[in-house]
Parts: structure tokens; C-alpha cells; sequence
């Protein structure tokens, strides 16, 4: 007989840290990051920007600036063995999480979880760029100094330099999804990191966790959606074969947000003002299209549930139009939120205890022991 016990499985009800870095507020659909409501900082600051606001709460002047953009375009390079490691996986046509994972590993700690921090953020780019084309079996393109964050990850995924136009719509989508409060990579992460491990261990945790397609979610599906459908004349009678037959739209719903999830109104301004610079304009008004079409079905199937259009939706949208194949989604996704997992970090150690949660007994208690010929 086994007591029934009160547990929370999924710590939704559950406070583990307290954050000065974003918060989430899922029922008005306010997202801030650093004290600025989502809206307000993505298309204003660049990416080394946001990550002087989540490391110092402040913006940096000038100089500040400079000095971090030197700083981190200094920490670019792979080392050897870590570009070993690459070839090895590529070799093998590991998935790009597991690459990323792999090649995370391999780095040294400094001891110094601040100087790992830098050197984290200024190598992620080049990890998941050298990775993607060595699979493409291209050789890899060395990093650009005098390029900021975002350019020069493009230019690493195709040894030319980007529009201005895509510049930014990266720029935004890095800035949109650098942190969001405590999900489930972050958490990892600062659970590592509360044991006084070091800040490669608690990375290469969070990459592993950012990897589940409950978490780093799905946004090529999303994509392949836009893609069967094809033509806006094809868009409800395929949407509704699918709400019919019990299927999940995917992009739609969202655990938290019970309103239009920010980073999507976000994204879609981006992803248009890119298209329309830069991309196939048909492609985002069918993708627009679909989305108005998904929104009333749902409404129509799922009354009440408030299914809304999600950030995988969106960021789909934007990374397509970028250029990069649907395997590198997750990876770039990582790229940006690597300075959030950064800055979790830091802050679980300026406040550390030891995260360790109690756990409900459901086993068996007092057996006494039988031994293995009597069993
Ligand atoms: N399409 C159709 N119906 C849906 C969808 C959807 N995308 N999402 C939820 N529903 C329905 C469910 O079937 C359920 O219906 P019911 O009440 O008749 O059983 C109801 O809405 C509530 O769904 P839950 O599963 O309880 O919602 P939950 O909060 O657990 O799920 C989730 C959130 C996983 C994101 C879900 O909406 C989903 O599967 N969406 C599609 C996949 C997707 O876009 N994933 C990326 C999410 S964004 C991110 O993680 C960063």
C-alpha cells in the first residue's frame, strides 16, 4: 500500500529561481526581456546589444559596445579539436543538435564561468555553421571580425555577406528568442550550473534539452504545411481535413500563452519586412493566408481552447526566408539563446543554493532481503 502523495510532475506551480532577465506573462501576452516589453527592444537592438542588457541590466553606450563586439568577434575561432569533432559527425550525418552537443563538449573551461560565457556565445555561430556545411560537404567558411554577430553567421553559412535586409530579420529573430524566462533548457541549465559545476556543463546540458521536440519545438513542420498546401484555393479544405481527422495544426496553441504569443507579431513583421525586401512575397502571403485560415478553424473546431498562432509559426517563416534548411532551425534557435542560458547562469550563481527538489515515495518500504536461491 502506497501512501498517495501530493507532486507537482511538471513544477508548473512551482518558483525555482528569481530572474531579473525576462518574464513571460501568458495571459496578456507581455513578454520582457531586461526590463523592455519584447516590442520595444527586437528591431531596435542588435544581438550583442541584448546580450550586454541580460549580463550588466543595462544598455551598453557606445565604447561598451565596441568592446563587446571586439570581445566576442575575438572568441570566433573553432579549436582544432572541436572542428575534429565535426568532421567526425558530419561524417556520420549526426543531426544538428547532436553536432551542436558534441562540439560543445569539447571545449575547455576556463574555470572562469564569465571569460566561458563570452567564449560560448562567440563560438556557437561558427560551431553550427562550420557543422552545416560540412555536411553539405563544403568546407567551412573562417569567421569575419569585422562583421556584427548576426552578418557574420550568415556569412559563415554562405561565404557571402548578407543583405542589410537580412541582417536584421536575423538580427530580430536573435534578439526575439535570446531568453524567455525559466523554460525547460534554462532550467537545466541553472541546475547544473547550482552544483558549481562549470558553464561548458551546464551548456552542453541545456542543448541537450533544447533538443526535444517538446521544447526546441518543431518549426519545420510548420513550414511543410505552408508547403502542401501550396496555393491559398487549397488552404481551408486541407486545414479542415486535418482538424477533422483529429490532427494538430502545427505552430498553433501554446502551454503559456493563452493570448497571440508576442514573439509571433514580432516575427511576422520581421519575416515581412524581409520578404518584401529580400524573399518570395507569395510565399508569406500564402503563409499569412493559412495562418488567418487556421486561426477561424480552430476557433470553429476547438471552441474556447484560445489557440493562437505560436512563435514556431513565424520563425519558420523567417529562417526560410533567410536561406537556411530546416535542419539548422533548432541549431540557430540555440545560437541566439545560448547568452540567455549564459545569463541564467551567472545570476544562479551570484544567489546559488543547490537546486535539489524532494521527490514522492511510491515504492515498496521495509522488505527484508531473500537470498537469490530462494527467489
Ligand atoms: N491544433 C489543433 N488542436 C490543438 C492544437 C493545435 N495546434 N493545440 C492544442 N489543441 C487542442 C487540443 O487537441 C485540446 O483539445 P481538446 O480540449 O478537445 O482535447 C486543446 O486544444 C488543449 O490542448 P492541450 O494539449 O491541453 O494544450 P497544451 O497546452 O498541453 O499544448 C502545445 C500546447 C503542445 C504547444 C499544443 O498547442 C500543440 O501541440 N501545438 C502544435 C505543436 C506546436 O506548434 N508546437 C510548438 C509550440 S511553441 C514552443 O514550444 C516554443
Amino acid at each position: 500500500m502506497t501512501a498517495k502523495i501530493d507532486h507537482d510532475p511538471g513544477l508548473e506551480e512551482v518558483i525555482a529561481a528569481r530572474t531579473r532577465l525576462s518574464h513571460v506573462d501568458g495571459l496578456q501576452g507581455i513578454l520582457t526581456i531586461g526590463g523592455f516589453r519584447l516590442e520595444e527592444l527586437a528591431g531596435h537592438a542588435t544581438y550583442e546589444e541584448a546580450v550586454y542588457l541580460l549580463w550588466q541590466d543595462r544598455l551598453p553606450n557606445v565604447t561598451e559596445l565596441a568592446d563587446l563586439r571586439e570581445r566576442l568577434a575575438a572568441l570566433r575561432t573553432l579549436p582544432d579539436e572541436t572542428l575534429h569533432v565535426l568532421n567526425m559527425a558530419a561524417a556520420r550525418h549526426m543531426p544538428g543538435m547532436d553536432a551542436l552537443r558534441s562540439a560543445t563538449g569539447t571545449l575547455e573551461s576556463s574555470g572562469d564561468p564569465q571569460r566561458d560565457a563570452y567564449r560560448l556565445i562567440g563560438v556557437f555561430p561558427t560551431i553550427v555553421a562550420a557543422y552545416a556545411r560540412l555536411i553539405e560537404g563544403q568546407e567551412p567558411v573562417a569567421p569575419r571580425a569585422d562583421l556584427g554577430h548576426a552578418a557574420n553567421y550568415l556569412y559563415m553559412l554562405t561565404g557571402e555577406v548578407p543583405s542589410e535586409a537580412r541582417v536584421k530579420g536575423l538580427e530580430t529573430y536573435f534578439v526575439t528568442v535570446i531568453d524567455h524566462s525559466l523554460n525547460v533548457s534554462t532550467f537545466a541549465a541553472r541546475v547544473i550550473i547550482s552544483t558549481q559545476s562549470d558553464m561548458i556543463s551546464a551548456i552542453t546540458g541545456a542543448v541537450g534539452a533544447l533538443k526535444g521536440p517538446l521544447h526546441g519545438g518543431a518549426p519545420a513542420p510548420a513550414l511543410d504545411m505552408v508547403f502542401e498546401i501550396g496555393d491559398e484555393s487549397r488552404s481551408e479544405s486541407y486545414l479542415r481535413a486535418k482538424l477533422g481527422a483529429g490532427e494538430r495544426l502545427m505552430g498553433f496553441g501554446h502551454r503559456i500563452y493563452k493570448v497571440r504569443d508576442p514573439r509571433a507579431d514580432v516575427l511576422n513583421a520581421a519575416a515581412e519586412a524581409m520578404y518584401k525586401a529580400d524573399g518570395d512575397m507569395r510565399l508569406y502571403r500564402l503563409a499569412r493566408h493559412v495562418e488567418r485560415d487556421a486561426l477561424r478553424l480552430l476557433e470553429e473546431y476547438k471552441p474556447g481552447r484560445r489557440l493562437q498562432t505560436n512563435v514556431e509559426f513565424f520563425t519558420a517563416l523567417l529562417l526560410h526566408g533567410l536561406g537556411l534548411p530546416t535542419g539548422l532551425f533548432t541549431p540557430t534557435f540555440a545560437v541566439s539563446r545560448v547568452a540567455g542560458w549564459c545569463a541564467h547562469c551567472l545570476e544562479q550563481l551570484r544567489e546559488n543554493r543547490i537546486i535539489r527538489p524532494g521527490s514522492a515515495y511510491v515504492g515498496e518500504m521495509d522488505r527484508r532481503w531473500i537470498p537469490i536461491e530462494e527467489r
